[in-house]
């Protein structure tokens, strides 16, 4: 298959790109290198704003020069409390970059499209696992640019898109050093990068209704993330499609205190973690219900919270 990836030079779309050319797939990324790296990825980069008006047509012109299979959407601003101190700056990329290439795909009658949404349209549930049809409220401009995305993928089948948003959990781990996430922004990442300096982890809330008292989350290793992408683009290829909303995570919650247990173990160091407030916006639970995903793809996460964390500090070190 010939596959577009926007956004590829991400932490996420690097392992997207790396497991579709393994497979022998030919990738194709457009990427603005605003926060991707260009090594991540060993072909060239085509440096595309997409916010940027003049996208559609370079866009429209890269699905002209080549037939693409299918489309993967990653480009995006991810950053939550910046999508509060700038929410425009996230609706003009988010929004307008989803826009500007769902027009170049209609204008060139490209059909497929994999769209990186989140856990976080869901806000905060109050349910043990929260399956897709939770009639989730995002509570910050980053999450309302996803679930809007949503929309727009799925108001776009009236002229012919077929569209897949992924909803993805916690994504961490990393299959190798090259591809790492080098954003400190998601606990285990920001965990390691205190370890490294010398500074213990410190825990947000630690009285939150949960076992231990802190937040639980569904960690996905990024390896099995990306396959979902590829099972997401083979599904595109059916007849029909039933849905058009899947979660991605594993069904199992992890604490914070869990995490740094296993961070304890990856790394052997014994640190004492630091216990803090909670900050505000933190659901206690944010759990997936695979169901759906496992049913329809024959998805199922096959690495575990241990790997996870050994893959992310041995990727960071
Ligand atoms: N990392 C997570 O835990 C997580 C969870 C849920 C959803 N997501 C979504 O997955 C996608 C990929 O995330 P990631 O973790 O790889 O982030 P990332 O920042 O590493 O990757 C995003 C990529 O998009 C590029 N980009 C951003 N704006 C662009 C624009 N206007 N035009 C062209 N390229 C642009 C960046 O340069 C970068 O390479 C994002 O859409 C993110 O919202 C990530």
């Amino acid at each position: 298959m010939k596959l577009l990836l926007t956004g590829g030079a991400g932490y996420i779309g690097a392992h997207v790109a790396a497991l579709a050319e393994r497979e022998g797939h030919s990738v194709t990324i457009v990427d603005d290198l605003s926060t991707g790296i260009a090594n991540r990825v060993p072909g060239p980069v085509v440096d595309i704003n997409l916010a940027s008006p003049d996208s559609v047509e370079k866009l429209s012109r890269l699905m002209r020069d080549t037939e693409f299979d299918a489309v993967i959407h990653l480009a995006a601003r991810k950053q939550v409390g910046q999508s509060v101190q700038i929410p425009e700056q996230y609706f003009l990329d988010n929004i307008g970059g989803l826009a500007n290439l769902l027009l170049a795909m209609r204008q060139e009658d490209q059909q497929k499209l994999v769209f990186s949404s989140s856990a976080a349209t869901y806000g905060m549930p109050t349910l043990d696992v929260v399956d897709e049809n939770y009639p989730g409220v995002p509570i910050n401009p980053y999450g309302q640019t996803k679930l809007i995305g949503e929309w727009m993928v799925k108001n776009a089948a009236n002229w012919g898109l077929r569209g897949v948003n992924l909803r993805y959990f916690n994504v961490a781990g990393s299959e190798s050093k090259k591809l790492a996430d080098t954003a400190e922004l998601n606990l285990i990442p920001i965990a390691i990068a205190q370890l490294k300096r010398g500074e213990q982890p410190i825990v947000f809330g630690t009285d939150y209704p949960t076992q231990d008292g802190t937040c639980i989350r569904d960690y996905v290793h990024v390896e099995d993330l990306a396959k979902a992408h590829l099972m997401a683009v083979d599904y595109l290829d059916m007849p029909v499609q039933e849905f058009a909303t899947f979660n991605v995570g594993t069904g199992q919650g992890a604490s914070v205190l869990q995490v740094l247990g296993e961070l304890r173990k990856a790394s052997g160091i014994e640190f004492e973690e630091v216990l803090a407030d909670r900050r505000p916006g933190d659901p206690p639970r944010l759990v997936a219900s695979t169901d759906r995903i496992e049913k329809i793809f024959g998805f199922k996460a096959s690495f575990g919270l241990k790997e996870i964390v050994k893959s992310a500090w041995d990727a960071a070190n």
